[in-house]
């Protein structure tokens, strides 16, 4: 085990955190232990959890227990909450704390319930012109085995590009959309209406942290091409930068216990959802709440 006080990442302000926290690997992510989310948090709690969010990216809150009411309520300290965007099989807007899960409407575990994007390493609504800043979930039900969510850490990822790979893409951007979610997850076409909803838009490929001014490779499954690149480079370019990024030594992978409560940075993340559990069989069922971010730049 890490020793907490021991622990000064040279990335860290070097402040004592006001809890109990552990990091849980070399790119990233800490867990947390003995805070309680479900009761009132104080500016100078909310403060120390953002510092320690922005030197993890990852924070994984153990042994929790929070209502959706209560889930809401903790992520409002962030910022401003986001709609899920599409709608409900009913046609209903999705509640602003929102379900992540394979059960249908019938609550019966079904391949078919899950957002096949989720399974494609993504960094949260970049097909929107102002992204997601943090996404977090909390473990309702969990399958006995696996179901786990992998994130790698495209600040590590962009550091360790050549000095000939930052500069060529330097000041590059790439067109990102729903629609080319959806054609690269191998969903059924986004609709007319959908991609009237939901036009493309640019982000930099080479995004900086706003609020670490660190770079970080910004792309994902709703990238489309890149932007002024004849369509074979732009294929190559993204193809050689995605497994570059999904090299291990920048991936971590969060095994789900009962009562964790994750939350993590979209700026300097991509994640996805593994398959590897009986998707058919067992239930898993998460409670997500997203915040909305600032414009890429
Ligand atoms: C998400 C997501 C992955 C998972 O909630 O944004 O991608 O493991 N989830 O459920
Ligand atoms: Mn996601």
């Amino acid at each position: 085990m890490v020793d907490v006080q021991a622990h000064q990442d040279t990335r860290g302000s070097g402040i004592p955190y006001p809890f109990d926290i552990r990091p849980l690997t070399e790119t990233g992510g800490a867990e947390v232990f003995g805070l309680d989310l479900s009761g009132p948090i104080d500016d100078a709690m909310r403060d120390a959890i953002l510092r320690a969010f922005l030197e993890f990216h990852i924070l994984v809150f153990r042994d929790q227990s929070l209502t959706k009411d209560q889930q809401a309520a903790f992520s409002r300290h962030f910022g401003e909450l986001e709609h899920h965007v599409g709608r409900l099989p009913d046609g209903s807007p999705y509640p602003i704390v929102h379900t992540v899960t394979n059960l249908d409407e019938n609550g019966k575990p079904t391949p078919g319930a899950v957002a096949l994007g989720n399974y494609f390493w993504h960094t949260d609504k970049s097909y929107h012109d102002i992204p997601s800043l943090m996404t977090m979930l909390h473990a309702v039900e969990l399958p006995t085995k696996g179901g786990d969510t992998q994130f790698t850490n495209t600040r590590l990822a962009y550091e360790a590009l050549s000095p000939q790979m930052k500069a060529r893409i330097a000041g590059l951007k790439a067109e990102h959309s729903w629609e080319a979610s959806r054609r690269n997850s191998g969903a059924p076409p986004a609709t007319e209406e959908q991609k009237r909803e939901r036009p493309p838009v640019a982000h930099p490929i080479t995004r900086t942290h706003p609020d670490t001014g660190e770079k970080t490779i910004y792309l994902g499954n709703h990238v489309s091409h890149v932007i002024g690149l004849p369509e074979d480079e732009s294929k190559a370019l993204i193809a050689e930068l995605m497994a570059h990024i999904e090299q291990p030594q920048f991936i971590y992978t969060h095994q789900w216990r009962d009562g964790d409560y994750v939350m993590w940075d979209n700026r300097c993340l991509l994640h996805r959802a593994a398959r590897n559990y009986e998707i058919a069989s067992e239930r898993r069922l998460l409670h997500r709440t997203v915040i909305i971010g600032t414009k890429p730049y």
